[in-house]
């Protein structure tokens, strides 16, 4: 069909503020070869919880699955128990549609100040798994409470789900000039999910013999995004180093402000969906000094997953010329969302 059908979910806190101007990017990106844009927004999150006791519903899904695309803001609320939107709407969200492939490109643009003293060039790309690992909510408790109890939280790697996401990574640093792939698990203590991942990864780079391949354990992973992350090019793992391991990558490249995610379905059976890495932050809600930068670089990553590839770099561009000529300066939401769009229209 022409134009886009695009699923907006707001969310909670700063999400709605950092959506409105990732919305304007995108209108902005759009209009030059007149797509059109066609929204629909979903009220999800805290509110319609409190309201109504729904996280998501089925009804909810098929509608979303009628969609090109999704693009998230954020959700979670301390006033809402921790899990309850975790679980039931935004990992849901992930799981049902097959986002298999969690996608969060680190780099350090010009303009931005790392914490890092010497931080060399960053630009990796971080390849998690999405749908598997301590995730999928396989474990339970005993005797809660008491003095006996017993806490499980078990981690599930399938040969199918790991296959699949590595291959996906693979695809991606072969199509990037330095070719490399870093695994990264710990096989040394978790040994069947660990050797089931290093398997896959020799017996996939078959399929791509000009990708160089190594492997750290992720807690010298964590070493090495500070002392030289310019070593990295692109990183498999799974869900839960995944997660950690992208919010090390933010901090070192200019903060969570900056951070940009998509949960691609490579497969397209579903919608794939766009997000910042950042969450809901409560404390900073409503006062309009969100960074949404995030998200209009998550809108870049959408642009690119929908075929709009001139698009995408014109939103990025627009962002690495932002943020070279102000990326300190502090500026309110609206005022990064209309110096960026101004760019993007030119
Ligand atoms: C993220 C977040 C989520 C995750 C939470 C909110 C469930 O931290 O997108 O990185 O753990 O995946
Ligand atoms: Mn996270």
């Amino acid at each position: 069909t022409d134009g886009i059908d695009l699923a907006v979910v707001a969310g909670d806190g700063i999400g709605t503020e950092v959506v409105e101007q990732g919305l304007a990017v995108l209108e902005a990106a759009l209009a030059p070869s007149g797509t059109k844009l066609s929204t629909t927004e979903f009220d999800l999150g805290a509110r319609r919880w409190h309201a109504t006791g729904e996280t998501l519903t089925d009804e909810d899904l098929e509608r979303i699955k009628g969609q090109d695309a999704i693009l998230l803001g954020a959700i979670g609320d301390p006033s809402v128990p921790s899990g309850v939107l975790e679980r039931g709407l935004l990992l849901k969200l992930r799981f049902a549609l097959d986002h298999y492939v969690n996608l969060r490109p680190t780099r350090l643009f010009e303009g931005v100040t790392s914490p890092l003293a010497d931080p060399g060039e960053i630009d990796f790309v971080v390849v998690r798994e999405g749908t598997e690992g301590p995730y999928v909510g396989n474990g339970g408790a005993l005797r809660v409470g008491t003095p006996a109890e017993i806490a499980t939280e078990v981690s599930v790697n399938t040969a199918f789900g790991v296959e699949r996401v590595v291959r996906d990574a693979f695809a991606r640093a072969s199509a990037r000039p330095r070719k490399h792939l870093t695994l990264v698990h710990k096989h040394n203590v978790l040994v069947h999910a660990g050797h089931l991942w290093r398997r896959t990864v020799e017996a996939v780079n078959a399929e791509f013999p000009d990708v160089t391949t190594d492997y750290l354990h992720v807690d010298a992973a964590t070493i090495f995004l500070t002392t030289n992350p310019s070593r990295f090019d692109v990183i498999v793992t799974d869900n839960l180093f995944g997660d950690i391991l992208t919010d090390q990558a933010a901090a070192i490249s200019g903060g969570i402000g900056l951070a940009a995610s998509a949960n691609i379905n490579p497969d397209r059976t579903a919608p794939s969906m766009f997000e910042p890495v950042h969450g809901s932050a409560p404390d900073i809600a409503g006062q309009g000094k969100a960074d949404p930068t995030a998200t209009i670089l998550s809108v870049a990553l959408l642009l690119d997953h929908l075929g709009y590839t001139q698009e995408s770099v014109r939103v990025q561009d627009a962002v690495a010329a932002d943020l070279a000529e102000r990326g300190d300066v502090v500026r309110t939401t609206d005022q990064v969302g209309r110096d960026i769009a101004a760019r993007v229209t030119g």
